[in-house]
């Protein structure tokens, strides 16, 4: 058997899409490796959102390249960077045999017998969209008790910091139809939960069964009917497209877990205004609010970058007066970082290096307190977990809790792809211990 070594860089989407390449090359031969000195195979799946991202990408074909020296080693680099340097990438790294973006790469084995039969280089970087998701392999093996689904990809907001819709393209949503088939297909091979995944899930519109265009609350409302689906979760979402039905299905549906990534990258308006993100401040304040009236408990997340061109002391205010505001459970924040070809690049007042780390280190405090506060809170409390695997100790099991804690138990082990009540009793940085519960849980 031939070894395929995959690393993952960035988001879920792509977390997804390295899944689908594995199954797709499983035919060809390839087995999984974690040990890259050992593989026939290399993907780097790659993340284009900031700077660093694309400078890790070349200083690991760096190391791949002494790999090659020794070894015949197949190179591709996959995703977002693939997509944004295309040829470039070949030029400056020719030990890279595949560069393929996000949506050509159902396009591998085809790509693989081109260099197999004439050597070279092989790039493919189109938006055949389409094609891509209905070609993809019908995978029927076990799979874990949480799963993804990607249901949309793309975006056509334009924040002017973002190359996402440069590299992903346009926003497309698959049927409902299909989503539903892979969902089945999911839950037959163990899934109790699946996160649907999109650049932007809620601007979800695809074609429904009945031919009208449908909304992520629809499909959210199908899905839940699946038998032995217990958990349902989405994300990326846009402020902008938190639509009534959506903010209602929060209340209605006890399948869709309380834990909301709601990106606001800012607090303050004029920030917002030059982000072209479409929304205030208190935009987002009032949706919190009411996606709270209809899910009281719902633990919010969100990304938030510090630095973006223009930003006063005041800007930067007004963002901590907003984190207070809300509260969140969990968060990412970045420094701005300058994206060639998107409009806040080519902006005047870009601002010094120094004063980015510094409000990203307040930033940073104040959400880590945030997120302490919220998981103390929860000491004491029983919550349903879905153990999802092993634990470093023998018979320890670790799963999560709706709002997305990891939770080591012990006694579990046998409770993998199970979702029990435990009680959680220690909190510690980035997890909670627990023990299984007699008592049943009456609300998450
Ligand atoms: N600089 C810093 N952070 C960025 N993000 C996207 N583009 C940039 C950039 N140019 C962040 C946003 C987004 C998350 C996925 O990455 O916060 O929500
Ligand atoms: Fe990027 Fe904005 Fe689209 Fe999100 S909504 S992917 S931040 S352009």
């Amino acid at each position: 058997m031939k070894k395929l070594f995959i690393k993952t860089y960035g988001c879920q989407m792509n977390v997804y899409d390295s899944a689908r390449m594995a199954e797709l090359l499983a035919p060809l031969g390839y087995g999984a490796t974690d040990d890259v000195s050992d593989a026939d195979m290399v993907i780097l799946n790659t993340c284009h959102i900031r700077e660093k991202a694309v400078e890790k990408i070349y200083s690991e074909l760096g190391r791949l390249k002494r790999l090659k020296e020794k070894r015949d080693v197949t190179i591709a680099v996959a995703g977002c960077v693939a997509q944004a340097e295309g040829a470039e990438l070949i030029a400056r790294a020719p030990q890279v045999d595949i560069v393929v973006g996000p949506q050509a790469y159902h396009r591998l084995p085809e790509m693989l017998a081109r260099l197999a039969r004439s050597g070279g280089h092989a790039l493919e970087t189109d938006f055949p969209i389409l094609e891509k998701f209905d070609v993809l392999p019908k995978d029927t093996t076990p799979g874990g008790a949480s799963a993804f689904l990607t249901v949309q990809e793309g975006c056509d907001k334009f924040c002017t910091f973002c190359v996402v819709p440069y590299t992903r393209g346009s926003e497309y949503s698959r049927s409902v139809l299909q989503i539903e088939e892979e969902a089945n297909r999911l839950v037959a091979r163990g899934a109790r939960e699946i996160t649907l995944l999109g650049q932007n899930v809620n601007a979800y519109r695809g074609e429904g069964p009945d031919g009208r265009t449908w909304s992520l609350a629809a499909l959210l409302h199908r899905l839940a009917r699946i038998e032995g689906l217990s958990r349902l979760r989405y994300m990326t979402s846009h402020p902008r497209d938190m639509s009534d039905d959506l903010i209602t299905a929060h209340g209605e549906l006890a399948e869709l877990m309380p834990y909301l990534h709601l990106p606001v990258q800012s607090g303050s308006d004029a920030i917002l205004d030059a982000m072209n993100r479409g929304h205030t401040a208190d935009d987002y304040r009032r949706i919190v609010e009411r996606v709270r009236r209809g899910r009281g408990d719902i633990a919010m997340s969100s990304d938030f970058i510090v630095g973006f061109p223009g930003e006063s002391d005041k800007d930067f205010e007004a963002t901590l007066a907003l984190v207070r505001d809300i509260g969140f459970a969990q968060s990412y924040s970045f420094k701005y970082s300058r994206r060639p070809g998107t409009p806040a690049a080519a902006a005047r007042k870009q601002i010094a290096e120094d004063v980015k780390d510094e409000r990203l280190q307040i930033l940073q405090a104040l959400l880590c307190a945030q997120r302490v506060r919220f998981d103390a809170g929860c000491e004491g409390r029983t919550l349903d977990v879905l153990f999802e695997k092993p634990g470093r100790r023998a018979g320890q099991a670790i799963g999560r809790t709706p709002y997305l804690q990891p939770v080591h138990v012990e006694g579990a082990a046998s409770l993998i792809g199970e979702i029990r009540p435990v009680r959680v009793e220690a909190v510690f940085p980035n997890s909670l211990k627990g023990s299984l519960a007699r008592e049943k849980v009456l609300a998450n």
